[in-house]
């Protein structure tokens, strides 16, 4: 633990719930790393509390906090400053105190770019099937849409797919972005190539471990899948993939990197990586 004094800074998660949430290990690992006095604390934050939350964080000059569920979007309208990826995502989870200034961004979908890539896999001219079209769907999806040659969105409310991959379409000036309705059939038809698999959906997270949107006679050996769900860390789908030879990616990697990407918006320092990767497994390993 930092001694805590007069001088400490306090960095936050407003979310709802937060009580499980890893990233207060994760970023005061970091603080402690680096020497810094500062901490982080979650608190749990109901919608129509966040108002007065965050007119009580701008008082108290609160340098940095993150946000989670049920806030990512709501909280744009309170702030002074959207950057404009995250404006594009449409969703915040992270915001920095610049000289009185709200400022939020999103540094869900570039965690998982960097995760990606750090775990040696390169979407760059790659068929990429993407479960869900949520928050985290729309975050990773932005990022990947540029690079890929094709990206199919498939979520349990077609229209919500359709319609994230028409915006994407404009925005990149593509063709090669489909939305459709999650359903076997479509899977059977859309994985038969694919060459990355993300699910961006909540299925599979504790406690309904045993869920997977994928039946494991789709997993072949040639494809990378990638779970973004932490807790477990080898979900369901990534048993079934590893089963099935395909290289598995799991969410641990993703939480760390947006958390290191936000810990260095805050402070303006490199991440100690190692140090918050080894935070959250020994977390993980405790659960
Ligand atoms: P987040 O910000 O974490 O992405 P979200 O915006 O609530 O959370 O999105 C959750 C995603 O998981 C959505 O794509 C949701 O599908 P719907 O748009 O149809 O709601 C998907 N999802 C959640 N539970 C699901 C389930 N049991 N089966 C299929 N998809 C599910």
């Amino acid at each position: 633990m930092p001694k805590i004094t007069s001088t400490t800074k306090l960095y936050a998660l407003l979310g709802n719930p937060v009580e499980h949430s890893l990233s207060p290990l994760i970023q005061n690992a970091a603080f402690q790393s680096l020497a810094l006095n500062c901490v982080y604390l979650a608190f749990c934050v109901k919608s129509k509390e966040l108002m007065s939350i965050i007119d009580v964080f701008r008082k108290l000059r609160i340098p940095g906090f993150n946000v989670t569920i049920p806030h990512k979007v709501s909280i744009m309208k309170y702030l002074d400053k959207v950057e404009s990826r995250a404006s594009s995502i449409g969703a915040v989870n992270t915001v920095v105190n610049i000289k009185d200034k709200l400022i939020g961004y999103n540094t869900d979908g570039a965690g998982a770019l960097v995760a990606l890539k750090e775990s040696c896999i390169d979407p760059f001219e790659k068929k990429v099937v993407i479960l869900g079209a949520g928050g985290a769907a729309r975050a990773l999806s932005f990022y990947i849409a540029p690079l890929v040659k094709s990206l199919v969105l498939l979520n349990r409310t077609g229209s919500s797919a359709e319609t994230l991959a028409t915006n994407l379409c404009e925005r990149f000036n593509v063709d090669s972005i489909f939305g459709r309705k999650l359903t076997k059939g479509v899977l059977l038809e859309e994985l038969r190539d694919v060459d990355i698999l993300i699910n961006a959906t909540s299925v599979g997270m504790y406690p309904k471990i045993d869920e997977t949107l994928v039946d494991k006679t789709l997993l072949r050996q040639e494809m990378t899948v990638f779970d973004i769900v932490y807790n477990p860390f080898e979900t369901r789908l990534l048993k079934d993939a590893k089963a099935a030879g395909a290289k598995i990616i799991n969410g641990m990697k993703m939480l760390v990197y947006q958390g290191a990407l936000a810990f260095e918006i805050w402070t303006g320092k490199k991440p100690p990586i190692d140090v918050m990767i080894k935070a959250l497994a020994e977390a993980l390993e405790g659960i």
